[in-house]
């Protein structure tokens, strides 16, 4: 049917094609066969029936699912059903590694772009080399067994993906698995650091939003520490970490007088008034009173005015937080009355904003600052009690007025009734 020439050229080609396909696929190729790999067969049986062991772990491991089975990490044949031959060094079989190499054993392709690439050309391959600048991988370095390397975090066979839910370093379990090690008083007995950390951040806004209230905005310890590395990438230095969430703060307190104190007092910025852990819900009682923060540097005699100044404003910031709780009950009363209140909850909304404002401003140091948001805030709260107050006359006027004229319709129909019986009796006398 075919001249002979068209059909070896075709055969050919689609030998060519097929070679080229399977060259540039072959990684992926060998590995993505695995499953069912004599490997996993034999070791299976070895571990029936046993929890937590490598086979039953490995079902749900996002290597598996990339269909990587055994021997992408411990190397040797999975074809051989021969234990010898199958964990034969000659296969380049590499057996369970030894803590302080496991680093380097993950990395083999984790550091490797174009293998990586293959499966998501979107994940980092970054994570040995920063790791390698963090404490952890400089104790790594320095031989320490207990300082944590990737299986540490992420387990040695149930290894999950960041989103996923049940994964160890899914945001919400990030911190029970570096409490592990950092609130075990006896594991880090050799260490001079505290152990308090997580149970300072489950107590803190961060860790009650995070763990309890579901609110995946606050951070979890890695948000401030880096995945891997030292510090998230963003920042230079932990001291400035906070501003990657709460921007405002910390441009108000960089362009501040303070930002120089600071440096010059080597005092970190946020954390010398909010501590790192256990930071709570900030109230004006972190300016004046016993709880205030500004006395670690100022007393009332230091000439700078800083206690004064704290004090206006604690006072500025207090009258316009009193005065909408008064008028927000009064709101709450026409409310109640079934009377329109949405434009007054609009307004206090923007009330509400500048108090979040001139809170903020604080952190310029400069009460003008805050006390002219602050009135600003009380204008605004002045003007809907105010309107507020017309509402409720006016209630009270058509009050009055619906009494008068229930009283009359009464006065009417009594009159009416009257009249209708003296009409009756009168025909009944006839
Ligand atoms: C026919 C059975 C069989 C096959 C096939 C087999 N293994 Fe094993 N494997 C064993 C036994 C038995 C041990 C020893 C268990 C022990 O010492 O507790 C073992 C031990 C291991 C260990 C632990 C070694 C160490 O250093 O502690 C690893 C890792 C391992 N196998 C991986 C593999 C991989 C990868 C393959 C496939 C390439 C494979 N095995 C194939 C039976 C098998
Ligand atoms: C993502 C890489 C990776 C894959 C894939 C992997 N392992 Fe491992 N395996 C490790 C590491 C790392 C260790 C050392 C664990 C440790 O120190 O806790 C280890 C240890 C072991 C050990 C000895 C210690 C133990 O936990 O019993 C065995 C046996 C083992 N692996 C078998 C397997 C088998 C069987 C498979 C396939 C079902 C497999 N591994 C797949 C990384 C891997
Ligand atoms: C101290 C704990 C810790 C150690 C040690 C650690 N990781 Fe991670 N790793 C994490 C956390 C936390 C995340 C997830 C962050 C997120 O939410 O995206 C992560 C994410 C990853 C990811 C997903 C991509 C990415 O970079 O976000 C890979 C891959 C990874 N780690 C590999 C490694 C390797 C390889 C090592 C060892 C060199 C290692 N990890 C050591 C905690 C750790
Ligand atoms: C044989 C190569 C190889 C080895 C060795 C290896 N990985 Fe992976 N790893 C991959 C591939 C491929 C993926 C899948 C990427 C994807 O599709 O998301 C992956 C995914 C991951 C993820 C999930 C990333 C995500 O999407 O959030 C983590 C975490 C991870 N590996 C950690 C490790 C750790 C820890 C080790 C060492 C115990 C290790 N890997 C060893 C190839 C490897
Ligand atoms: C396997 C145990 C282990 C795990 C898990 C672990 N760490 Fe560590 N970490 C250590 C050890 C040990 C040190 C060294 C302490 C030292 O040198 O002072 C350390 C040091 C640190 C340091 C530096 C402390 C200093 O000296 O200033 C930080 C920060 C840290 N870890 C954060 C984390 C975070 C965040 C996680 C979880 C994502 C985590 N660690 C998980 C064991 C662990
Ligand atoms: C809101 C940011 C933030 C979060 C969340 C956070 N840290 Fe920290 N952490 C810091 C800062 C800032 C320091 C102080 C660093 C310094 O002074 O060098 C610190 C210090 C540490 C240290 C050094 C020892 C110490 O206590 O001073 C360890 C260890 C540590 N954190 C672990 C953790 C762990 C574990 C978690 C989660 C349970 C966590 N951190 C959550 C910001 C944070
Ligand atoms: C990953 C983002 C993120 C980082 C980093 C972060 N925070 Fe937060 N922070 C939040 C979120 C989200 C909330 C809101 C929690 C709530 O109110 O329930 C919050 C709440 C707060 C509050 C209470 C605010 C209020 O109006 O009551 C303070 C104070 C605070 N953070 C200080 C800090 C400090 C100090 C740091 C650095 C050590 C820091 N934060 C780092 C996200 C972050
Ligand atoms: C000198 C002490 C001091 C420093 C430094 C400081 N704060 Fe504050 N912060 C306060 C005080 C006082 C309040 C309480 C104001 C109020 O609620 O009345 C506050 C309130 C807050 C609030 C809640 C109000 C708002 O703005 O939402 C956040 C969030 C906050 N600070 C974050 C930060 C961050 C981030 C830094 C570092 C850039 C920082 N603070 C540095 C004293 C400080
Ligand atoms: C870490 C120490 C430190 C803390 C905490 C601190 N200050 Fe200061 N403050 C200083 C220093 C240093 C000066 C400069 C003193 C001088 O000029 O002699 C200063 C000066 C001032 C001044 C004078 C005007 C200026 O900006 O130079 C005011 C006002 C002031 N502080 C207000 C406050 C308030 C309000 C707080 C609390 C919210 C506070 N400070 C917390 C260190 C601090």
């Amino acid at each position: 049917m075919f001249p002979d020439g068209t059909i070896s050229a075709a055969m050919k080609l689609f030998v060519a094609t097929l070679t080229l396909f399977l060259c540039v696929s072959a990684p992926a190729q060998l590995l993505a066969s695995e499953p069912g790999s004599t490997c996993e067969k034999c070791h299976m049986e070895l571990d029936e029936g046993q929890p937590d062991t490598p086979t039953t772990l490995f079902k749900n491991d996002v290597h598996n699912r990339e269909g990587l089975g055994c021997a992408g990490c411990h190397g040797g044949d999975p074809t051989s059903d021969d234990e010898e031959v199958a964990m034969s060094e000659e296969k380049g079989f590499i057996g369970a590694p030894d803590e302080l190499e496991i680093p380097e054993f993950c990395s083999k392709c984790h550091s490797n772009p174009s293998f990586m690439k293959q499966f998501d050309p979107g994940l980092s391959t970054y994570q040995y080399s920063k790791y390698l600048t963090s404490v952890h991988g400089i104790r790594n370095a320095a031989h320490d067994r207990k300082t944590a390397q990737c299986v540490s975090c992420h387990t040695a066979h149930g290894i999950r993906a960041a989103d996923d839910p049940k994964s160890t370093i899914y945001a919400q379990n990030v911190p029970n698995t570096c409490a592990g090690c950092h609130s075990d008083k006896d594991y880090m007995a050799d260490y001079e650091i505290p152990t308090d950390q997580f149970a300072d951040f489950s107590r803190s806004v961060h860790g009650i939003a995070l763990l309890e209230n579901g609110d995946m905005g606050a951070p979890a310890c890695n948000d401030c520490h880096g995945n891997h590395g030292a510090v998230p990438p963003e920042v230079s230095s932990i001291d400035h970490v906070c501003g990657i969430c709460h921007a405002n703060n910390m441009d108000d307190f960089e362009a501040s007088t303070h930002f120089e104190y600071f440096e010059m007092l080597k005092m970190p910025a946020c954390e010398t008034c909010h501590s790192n852990h256990r930071i709570e819900r900030p109230t004006t009682e972190m300016l004046q009173g016993e709880k205030s923060v500004c006395k670690q540097c100022h007393d009332l005699d230091d000439g700078t005015g800083g206690i004064e100044t704290a004090e206006s404003m604690r006072n500025a910031l207090d009258s316009l937080n009193m005065l909408m709780t008064q008028v927000n009950n009064k709101i709450d009363e026409a409310d109640r009355k079934g009377l329109y209140v949405d434009n007054m909850l609009f307004s206090m909304r923007d009330a509400r904003q500048k108090e979040y404002t001139a809170r903020t401003a604080v952190h310029t140091f400069n009460l003008e600052k805050v006390t002219k948001i602050s009135r600003e805030g009380i204008e605004l709260v002045l003007k809907t009690d105010g309107v507020t107050d017309d509402l409720l006359d006016s209630y009270v006027f058509r009050r009055k007025g619906l009494v008068v004229s229930v009283v009359l319709l009464c006065l009417l129909a009594g009159l009416l009734w009257m009249k209708a019986r003296q009409a009756d009796m009168r025909q009944q006398k006839q």
